[in-house]
């Protein structure tokens, strides 16, 4: 008979002496270890080690009892609630505790994962005698605590090396990378995989089969045999002192090399591995060395978790899982008043913004960004008919998705079959034939008004009556391409970023007649995708085009003034930018940032007047990385630049030049500050609802650096009377396009910031 134990927990007998202990946290969709789970475990424990100690259980299956989940981590909002490291360290010694008396338990136990094993979760299993994973695909394995700027903090640090072994261990924590059940028993990380169909009984007679080896501690054979022996799949060098501190120093010369020190999570991995390495390579951990190893990974955590990097990356990731559960309709739709009539019918909108209803689409145009869109949809499955002018234009967009494809298959990360089923669902077309089947239509070829207006008109001959339609177009207005369609409502925009597999934002842009419907349709689709959608208003340059604008226009200020080209590039590199400003417009081209700036110029005027200087870069043929020939001189295919000594005689009149004038300072103040007075002005007009979708667009569109948590986040951390006096001080210096915006001299006057000024009450 089944015994309840608690809310969270259910004990119960299954065969003989094994039993099983299921968590299924009540009222979530998820199991995560909150304070529920942990005080609940904690008054289990004692009852478990009696039934132990009177040989009624024998052996204890650790489950899950929701469907396609195991544990999905720590509830990271008690992190998040940690005011110093003080408390933080505490907050991890609790869970060590725990898993310390589970993993000391006087019969073995078995993690048995079927979903999501991540985190604490995962550090849980770790604590076992034994993991075992089902062989289906929403079953991974993983400690991503680092990406939330935390280390493994309830054992993870040490009991996964001790495991796998140091390099391997390192890799998994470091990367956060998250295994299939195949990869993890081929890493030692677990004890074997068995088939996810009738997973419980197959648990069951493993358990049985393994319980004589389980309850005399032996290490297990690992099923299926994969060669060799079980056990780590150790490196030589990671069994002598010296060995083991190359394989750290190496580690953290990566680790440095890649975030220039400013995330401490991994850093402090390197440490706490390099003062536990005792521990973990003993056989068994146990005592003091046990709690010595633990307290030290304890006050790393701590360390980590109070710092704002941490905190940052911790907003960061409830913004995109805030994301996650939207429709799209939230938000600046309905407050704007920009919502028109629903013409579609109901069922149509249910089944339509599910997201699953996009099984075809079609894609106009096979350039750098039709063909980087074709390749993400056929990468998710969805077959997608691709249609440009002529075969040459086909050629380069369908070579593009296969390099792509190509790449992963030279990492092993595809399959050649899955290379060729990918491949096949694209279908390069020259004629409207197979349109009609489409779900969706994108649209991305030249981004030319009068072109893409009559191209849409024969579209929405060809295709249903219910497809959608959407424009990649990175300046041109929605809503002035919906004039003159027959249904304008199902048209809205999809605006990718450059280039389409990397970026992960996309802008949903919703014009003036876009029904919900179709927002809702694309909203689905983006998340389908792997990206992140942010929903703006059809306003010019939307929301990140809008921002960068200013920021790229006032580098070439900077440059016209005297500023150097690598100083420049190196002020908002060490800020934490993936590139300087002046490679950032090398790589978008020099061209197009031309005329964005004057776009953008024509819309809102003075503040935004292009710097003279980059037509005179423009008219002398330097187009950017594209034509080998921009502010820097690109070889070896863009693969290497350097800076061009001529280009400095285009940047205006030498005599005006010093290169002492601008202070690093003022070059990363006048960089930034505009961005940030832009970002006010488009709130209060809201082009987008909250301050996060700010940050999330920024991070996301143009890589701000995760780390500071965001633009606004950054600008909240100065002030917004510190963002005013800064302005003003160029505003008067310099030009008066820095004069601070109403909104923001409103926020400085109430001592307000974004997050407080524009948020929304989930945030
Ligand atoms: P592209 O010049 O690389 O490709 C455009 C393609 O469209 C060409 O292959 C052309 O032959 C084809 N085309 C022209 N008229 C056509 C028609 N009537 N039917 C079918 N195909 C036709 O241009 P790119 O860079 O891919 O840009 C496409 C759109 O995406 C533009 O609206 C652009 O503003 C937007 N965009 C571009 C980004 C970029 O970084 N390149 C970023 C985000 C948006």
């Amino acid at each position: 008979m089944a015994e309840p134990f608690a809310r969270a927990f259910r004990l119960a007998p299954v065969d003989g002496s094994i039993w099983s202990l299921t968590l299924d946290l009540p009222g979530e969709k998820v199991n995560k270890l909150n304070r529920v789970v942990m005080t609940e475990l904690g008054d289990l424990l004692p009852e478990l080690e009696r039934r132990g100690k009177t040989g009624e259980i024998g052996a204890l299956i650790f489950r899950s009892g929701k469907k396609d989940q195991f544990i999905a981590g720590a509830d990271i909002t008690l992190i998040q609630a940690a005011k110093t490291a003080e408390d933080a360290t505490s907050l991890a010694q609790q869970g060590q505790r725990l898993l310390n008396a589970w993993e000391d338990l006087p019969f073995p136990t078995v993690a048995a994962v079927q979903g999501p094993c991540l985190g604490g979760g995962c550090e849980w299993a770790l604590a076992s005698s034994a993991i075992v994973m089902a062989d289906d695909s929403a079953t991974r394995i993983g400690l991503p605590e680092v990406m939330l700027g935390v280390i493994p903090g309830m054992g993870g640090c040490v009991r996964l090396p001790r495991k796998v072994g140091l390099v391997q261990g390192l890799d998994f924590i470091l990367s956060s990378k998250t295994l299939s059940g195949e990869k993890a028993l081929r890493a030692g990380w677990v004890e074997a995989v068995l088939t996810a169909q009738q997973f419980e009984s197959q648990v069951l007679a493993w358990v049985k089969k393994n319980l004589a080896s389980l309850q005399a501690g032996r290490r297990l054979a690992r099923e299926p045999k994969l060669g060799g022996a079980g056990g780590p799949v150790g490196n030589i060098l990671e069994h002598t002192a010296m060995g083991r501190a190359v394989i750290l120093r190496k580690a953290r010369e990566g680790v440095l090399a890649k975030t220039a020190g400013r995330y401490p999570a991994p850093l402090e991995v390197i440490e706490v591995l390099r003062d536990t390495a005792a521990a973990y390579s003993a056989d068994k951990v146990r005592g003091e060395d046990r709690d010595e190893a633990l307290s030290r990974e304890a006050r790393g955590f701590g360390r980590c978790a109070s710092t704002e990097v941490s905190k940052n990356l911790i907003r960061l990731f409830f913004l995109t899982e805030a994301v996650k559960k939207k429709t799209g309709l939230e938000g600046i739709s309905s407050e704007a008043g920009q919502r028109p009539k629903e013409d579609a019918p109901r069922s149509s909108e249910t089944r339509v913004s599910s997201g699953d209803i996009i099984r075809q689409a079609g894609v106009l145009g096979a350039g750098v960004m039709g063909g980087g869109i074709a390749q993400l949809f056929a990468d998710r499955a969805i077959s997608v008919r691709m249609k440009d002018l002529n075969t040459e234009a086909l050629a380069v967009g369908v070579q593009a998705a296969s390099r792509l494809w190509q790449k992963q298959m030279k990492r092993k990360r595809l399959t050649v079959r899955g290379f060729q089923q990918r491949l096949n669902l694209i279908a390069p077309t020259l004629t409207d034939d197979g349109f009609q089947s489409c779900d969706l239509v994108i649209e991305a070829i030249v981004e030319k008004m009068d072109v893409k207006k009559s191209v849409i008109r024969s579209l929405e001959k060809v295709v249903r009556p219910d497809c959608v339609i959407a424009t990649n177009t990175s300046s041109l207005s929605v809503s002035q391409m919906q004039e003159g369609m027959q249904d304008p409502s199902r048209f809205v925009g999809m605006h990718f970023f450059n280039p389409v597999h990397r970026m992960p934002l996309v802008e949903v842009i919703r014009g003036k007649q876009s029904s919900d419907r179709a927002v809702a349709a694309v909203f689905a689709l983006a998340k389908r995708i792997g990206k992140t959608p942010v929903v703006v208003q059809d306003s010019p340059g939307f929301l990140v085009n809008r921002l960068l604008a200013p920021y790229l226009n006032e580098a070439m200020y900077l440059l016209s003034e005297g500023a150097g080209i690598s100083d420049l590039d190196s002020v908002l590199l060490e800020f934490g930018m993936p590139m300087g400003p002046v490679e950032l417009i090398d790589e978008v081209g020099i061209d197009v940032g031309e005329k964005v700036a004057h776009v953008l110029f024509e819309a809102f005027g003075a503040r935004m007047q292009p710097c003279p200087m980059t037509s005179a870069i423009v008219k002398s043929g330097r187009l950017g990385k594209k034509n080998g020939k921009g502010f820097y001189l690109y070889s070896d295919g863009g693969k290497s630049k350097s800076p061009d000594p001529e280009v400095e005689s285009l940047m205006g009149p030498s005599g005006d030049k010093d290169p002492g004038r601008v202070s690093r300072q003022d070059m990363l103040d006048r960089c930034l500050l505009p961005m940030i007075n832009e970002a006010s002005r488009a709130l209060s007009e809201r082009v987008v609802g909250t301050a996060g979708e700010v940050d999330l667009g920024m991070i996301m569109g143009m890589g701000f650096p995760p780390f500071r948590g965001g633009l606004l986040r950054y600008a909240d951390e100065l002030g917004a009377r510190e963002v005013v006096k800064r302005l003003r001080d160029f505003a008067s210096r310099v030009s008066v396009r820095f004069e601070p915006s109403q909104a923001l001299l409103e926020m400085a006057e109430a001592g307000k910031g974004f997050y407080s000024e524009f948020s929304e009450s989930s945030e």
